[in-house]
C-alpha cells in the first residue's frame, strides 16, 4: 500500500513540478553555449542545442499536439518533428540538423510550456493531459540528469559546483545483511501513481535467502581489486566484458589515474583524490561483473534489489521508498545535489532490510537483463521501453543528479553493460546460508 503519493497528479501540482523541472534543467545548461552548443559527435552524449529543444517538443507533442480535442496539431515551430522526434531522427545526425539558435529554442521551450500551464488551468479534470503532463516533467527531469552525464563525460565544470545540500553523518558500516527471500511481488502495484509500462505490474517472483552488502562498493574495496591487477586477470572476466575491455585499454576506471602511487579521479573538470568511502562510480556493467567474480560475490538481481529495498516484515508490506513512503527529504537521500556522499551517510534512509543508500547518491547495476515483466503492455510513449528490452542491464536506485520527484524503488532504469558515463556503481551479493 502507498500511503502517500510521491507526485499527485493534480493540476496545481503538476503545474509548479512542470516550472520546477524546468528550473532544474535550466540551472544544469544555462552555462553552455559557443561551441559547447554542438560539441563533439559522441554515442553517448546529445547535442545540448538539439537536446534542448528536444525537451521542449516533447513537452508539446504529448501535452499539446497529439492529447488536442480534435486531432495531432502542428508544432509552434516549423518541421519540428523531423528536427527532434528522437525515435525518427537518427542520432548521428543530431549535429547537422537545420535547428533553431540557442534564443529561439529556449522561446520555443517557454511558450511550450505557458501553453501547457493555461491548458492544465482551462482542463482540470483532463486526466489524459495530466498523465502526459508528468510524462513530461519525468523526461526532462532525465535529460537533466543525462546532461549532467554529458558534462562528465566532456569535462565540463560541475553545473551544481560544490555538494549544495550537506551529507547527512552516519556511523560507517559495512558487511552484509542476510534476507529469507520467499514469494515477492515484483514491480509496480496498480492504483498508485503515475508509473511506466515497464514497472508494470507487480508479480509475484521466488527469491531465495540471500546476502547483500549494507552499502554499495567503495573506491578503497575497489582500488584493492585494481590493485590485484584487476584489470590484466583474464579469469575475472566475461569474454564480452573482456572484449570491452580490451577495446577501451583500460586498466583501472575510465577517470582514475594514479599520480606518485595515489590514486586520483576526474570528476568534471577537476582532478580530486580518490576519497575511499565513496562508492565506487563510472564503472560499467562489465566492471562491476568483473569485481564481483574477484570478490567471490555476485551482483544483486533487480527482484533481490527490490526486495532488499522495499520489502518491510514488520508491517508486512512493501513500501514506496527504502524508509518507507514518505517523500524524500536531504536526510534520507542524496539526491538532486552536485556529487557522492560517502557510503555512511543518510542512515535516516535506511531500508528495513538494513540497505543503506538504495535510493539516491549512485544508481546500482543490477545483474538482470531488462526485459518486460509479465503481461506487458506499451504505453502510449511506445519508445521509452519496448526498443531497449534484451540488450540494456537495469539500474536502480538513483544517483546524486535524479530528481526526489522522479525516483522510487519500483523504478527501472536501463543502460547498455558498456557504459561508463553513468553515475553509476553496484552493491553485491552472496548466497545466503
Ligand atoms: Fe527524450
Amino acid at each position: 500500500m502507498h500511503t502517500q503519493a510521491a507526485t499527485a497528479m493534480n493540476p496545481d501540482t503538476l503545474s509548479s513540478e512542470l516550472r520546477a523541472s524546468r528550473r532544474h534543467l535550466a540551472r544544469i545548461t544555462d552555462d553552455l553555449d559557443g561551441e559547447r552548443l554542438l560539441g563533439p559527435k559522441l554515442a553517448i552524449v546529445n547535442p545540448p542545442l538539439w537536446e534542448l529543444g528536444h525537451v521542449a517538443w516533447f513537452q508539446e507533442y504529448w501535452c499539446l499536439r497529439r492529447s488536442a480535442p480534435g486531432g495531432m496539431l502542428d508544432s509552434i515551430v516549423p518541421g519540428a518533428d523531423a528536427l527532434y522526434d528522437s525515435a525518427k531522427v537518427a542520432h548521428d545526425t543530431r549535429w547537422n540538423l537545420p535547428l533553431p539558435d540557442l534564443k529561439a529554442t529556449r522561446s520555443y521551450q517557454s511558450e511550450v510550456l505557458q501553453r501547457v500551464l493555461r491548458r492544465l488551468e482551462r482542463e482540470p479534470e483532463n486526466r489524459e493531459l495530466h498523465y502526459f503532463a508528468q510524462l513530461a516533467i519525468f523526461h526532462e527531469d532525465m535529460h537533466a540528469e543525462a546532461f549532467h552525464y554529458t558534462r562528465q563525460t566532456l569535462g565540463y565544470s560541475n553545473p551544481l559546483q560544490d555538494n549544495e545540500i550537506a551529507a547527512v553523518p552516519g556511523t560507517r558500516i559495512a558487511g552484509d545483511v542476510e534476507l529469507i527471500g520467499g514469494t515477492f511481488a515484483l514491480g509496480a502495484p496498480p492504483g498508485g501513481d503515475f508509473v511506466f509500462d515497464n514497472e508494470k505490474w507487480a508479480h509475484d517472483v521466488q527469491l531465495r535467502p540471500f546476502r547483500i552488502s549494507r552499502t554499495p562498493v567503495t573506491n578503497v574495496e575497489y582500488a584493492v581489486f585494481v590493485d590485484a591487477g584487476g584489470y590484466s586477470r583474464r579469469e575475472w572476466w566475461s569474454e564480452e566484458g573482456w572484449a570491452w575491455r580490451s577495446r577501451e585499454i583500460l586498466q583501472a576506471p575510465k577517470y582514475w589515474t594514479k599520480q606518485d602511487g595515489t590514486w586520483t579521479q576526474r570528476r568534471f573538470d577537476r582532478v580530486v583524490g580518490l576519497h575511499p568511502d565513496e562508492p565506487i562510480i563510472h564503472v560499467s556493467w562489465h566492471e562491476a561483473e568483473a569485481y564481483c567474480r574477484y570478490a567471490n560475490r555476485r551482483l544483486p538481481t533487480e527482484a533481490e534489489w527490490e526486495y532488499a529495498a522495499s520489502w518491510d516484515p514488520r508491517a508486512d508490506e512493501k513500501k514506496h521508498y527504502p524508509w518507507g513512503n514518505r517523500f524524500p527529504d536531504a536526510a534520507h537521500a542524496n539526491l538532486e545535489n552536485a556529487g557522492v556522499a560517502v557510503t555512511a551517510a543518510h542512515p535516516e534512509g535506511d531500508a528495513a532490510s538494513g540497505c543503506r543508500q538504495l535510493i539516491g547518491n549512485v544508481w546500482e547495476w543490477t545483474e538482470s537483463a531488462f526485459v518486460p515483466y509479465p503481461g506487458f503492455v506499451v504505453d502510449p510513449y511506445k519508445e521509452y521501453s519496448e526498443p531497449w528490452f534484451g540488450t540494456h542491464k537495469v539500474l536502480r536506485g538513483g544517483s546524486f543528479a535524479t530528481t526526489r520527484r522522479l525516483i522510487r524503488n519500483t523504478w527501472r532504469n536501463f543502460y547498455t553493460p558498456e557504459r561508463y558515463d553513468v553515475f553509476a556503481g553496484f552493491r553485491t551479493c552472496a548466497p545466503g546460508t
